[in-house]
C-alpha cells in the first residue's frame, strides 16, 4: 500500500510597483464605399500621426504599428418595409502604440497634439512598469518561499515534517497594465489628471507546492546525512543485505553525473556469503591503522558492490576515475539514507579480485564499495592547518576523522 502522505500548498505573493513606462495606443478607423480610398486615407491619417509625434521630437521607431485590418462594413436598411443587411463599403483599422518612459509633461505635450490632430485618434493609456519580467520573476520566487512557510506551519501543527517537493505548479503572474481610455477631444484635460501620478501596478503570481510529509525523525536535512555517511570498518553481521537493497543503491547511482555522459560502469553485487569470502580477504583496510586488523571477526561488512568499467564501451580507465567516485558516493548515500553505511576500498588487485569473481575480460574493476549496518563510533574533528590528517582510535576504539575546517578550503 502507498502511505505516502502528501500536502499541497499554495504560495502567493504581490508587490505594488509605480509605473516607470507609459503607452499610449491608438487607433485609426476609416470607413467609405471606395476600398482604395479607404486604404489612402487610413494611410494619410498614419502619416499625419507620424508627423505630429515626430514634430514632438520621437523617434519614428517610437511609433509602432500594431494592427492593420481591412473589413467590410454592412449596414441594416429599410427597403418596401423589410430590413436588410446591406453591404455599406469597407472599414480599415490601424493600431499603433507610442510608447515611452513615463514622463507627466511629455505625456501631456502628447495628449494635447493627440487631441488637436486632424485624424481624431482613439486614444487609450496603460501603464507599465520596465522591468516586469523581473519584478514576476522576484515574485514566483517570493511565492515559493511563501509556500514553503505555510507547508512548514501546516506539517508542525499535524505532527509531521515536510520532506521533499513533489511537484511545482507555477499559475503564471499577473500584473497586466492598467489601462484606461482617453477620448480624443478631451485627451488634455484627462491628462492632466493622469499625468500627476499614476497609481501603483499591482504584480502578483502564485504556485501551487506538493510535499511529502514524514515522521519527524525521519527529517533530516542533506548536510546531516552527509556528515553520517562516514567510512565504516566495522558492521552487525547480522544485519544481511539483500539483493535488492543493493539494486536500489546502483539505482540510484545510475542518476549519477557522468563525463561525457558515457555511463562506463557496470556493478557486480555480492551479498551471498560464498561471494562475500572471495572478496573479503582481498581487500586492504585502515592502511593508516597498521596495528589493527580491520575490520574485526564477526564486524565484516555483508555486502559489496564492484564498480567494473565496462571496457567495450570505453576502454580507457584512466578518463573516468572522477565518475569511479561520484557512483560510490552517491551509492553510501543512498545506503546511509536507509540506516546503512558502507566504504570505498580502493585497496585492492584488479587483477586478483577479476580471477576470484571471474570477471570477463572487459571488466575492469575500478573500485569495492562494501556494506552493511555501521556498529562503530566515529566522531568527525576539525583540524587546524598542518595539522595530522591521519585518522585514529581512542582506547574504547571510538573512530575519529580530521576534517579541514571550512575557512582553510575555502579560497
Ligand atoms: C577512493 C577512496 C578509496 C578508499 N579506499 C580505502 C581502502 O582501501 N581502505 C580503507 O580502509 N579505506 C578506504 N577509503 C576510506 C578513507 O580512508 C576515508 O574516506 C577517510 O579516512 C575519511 O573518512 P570518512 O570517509 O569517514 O570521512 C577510501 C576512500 C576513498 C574516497
Amino acid at each position: 500500500m502507498n502511505d505516502i502522505r502528501t500536502l499541497s500548498v499554495t504560495g502567493r505573493a504581490e508587490a505594488a510597483v509605480a509605473p516607470d513606462l507609459v503607452n499610449v495606443e491608438l487607433t485609426l478607423t476609416r470607413r467609405g464605399p471606395d476600398y482604395e480610398a479607404c486604404v489612402a486615407a487610413s494611410s494619410a491619417d498614419a502619416d499625419s500621426l507620424t508627423a505630429a509625434v515626430l514634430a514632438l521630437g520621437f523617434d519614428e521607431t517610437d511609433l509602432k504599428t500594431r494592427s492593420y485590418q481591412v473589413d467590410t462594413d454592412y449596414e441594416d436598411r429599410q427597403e418596401n418595409g423589410v430590413w436588410r443587411r446591406v453591404f455599406a463599403g469597407y472599414r480599415v483599422t490601424r493600431e499603433l502604440r507610442l510608447g515611452f518612459s513615463l514622463d507627466a509633461e511629455r505625456l501631456g505635450r502628447v495628449l494635447q497634439a493627440l487631441a488637436e490632430s486632424p485624424v481624431h485618434p482613439e486614444c487609450r493609456l496603460s501603464y507599465a512598469a520596465i522591468n516586469a519580467e523581473k519584478i514576476g520573476e522576484k515574485l514566483r520566487a517570493e511565492a515559493v518561499r511563501d509556500a514553503f512557510e505555510k507547508a512548514e506551519t501546516l506539517a508542525h501543527a499535524a505532527g509531521l515534517a515536510l520532506g521533499s517537493v513533489i511537484r511545482i505548479d507555477a499559475h503564471g503572474g499577473s500584473g497586466a497594465p492598467r489601462k484606461f481610455a482617453v477620448n480624443a477631444m478631451r485627451a488634455f484635460d484627462e491628462a492632466k489628471i493622469s499625468a500627476g501620478t499614476p497609481e501603483d501596478l499591482t504584480f502578483s503570481d502564485s504556485v501551487d507546492v506538493t510535499f511529502t510529509m514524514v515522521k519527524p525523525e525521519a527529517a533530516e536535512d542533506f548536510i546531516a546525512l552527509v556528515k553520517r555517511s562516514r567510512s565504516f570498518r566495522g558492521y552487525d553481521e547480522s544485519r544481511k543485505i539483500t539483493r535488492e537493497e543493493l539494486i536500489s543503491f546502483v539505482d540510484c547511482a545510475r542518476f549519477a553525473p557522468s563525463s561525457v555522459n558515457r555511463q562506463p560502469f557496470q556493478y557486480v553485487l555480492a551479498c551471498e556469503q560464498a561471494d562475500l569470502d572471495k572478496i573479503q580477504p582481498l581487500t586492504g583496510w585502515a592502511r593508516a591503522l597498521p596495528d589493527k586488523r580491520l575490520p574485526y571477526p564477526g564486524k565484516r561488512p555483508t555486502a559489496f558492490i564492484v564498480i567494473a568499467q565496462n571496457t567495450d564501451w570505453e576502454p580507457d580507465t584512466s578518463r573516468f576515475l572522477k565518475d569511479v567516485g561520484i557512483v560510490a558516493q552517491t551509492m553510501l548515500l543512498a545506503a546511509a539514507a536507509k540506516g546503512l553505511g558502507g566504504i570505498m576500498i580502493g585497496n585492492f588487485s584488479p587483477e586478483k579480485l577479476s580471477a576470484a569473481l571471474d570477471l570477463p575480460a572487459n571488466l575492469r574493476p575500478m573500485l569495492i564499495v562494501a556494506f552493511g549496518r555501521p556498529d562503530e563510533k566515529i566522531v568527525l574533528t576539525e583540524v587546524s592547518p598542518g595539522g595530522s590528517l591521519d585518522y585514529y582510535r581512542d582506547e574504547n576504539d571510538v573512530h575519529y576523522v580530521p576534517k579541514r575546517r571550512l575557512e582553510d578550503i575555502i579560497l
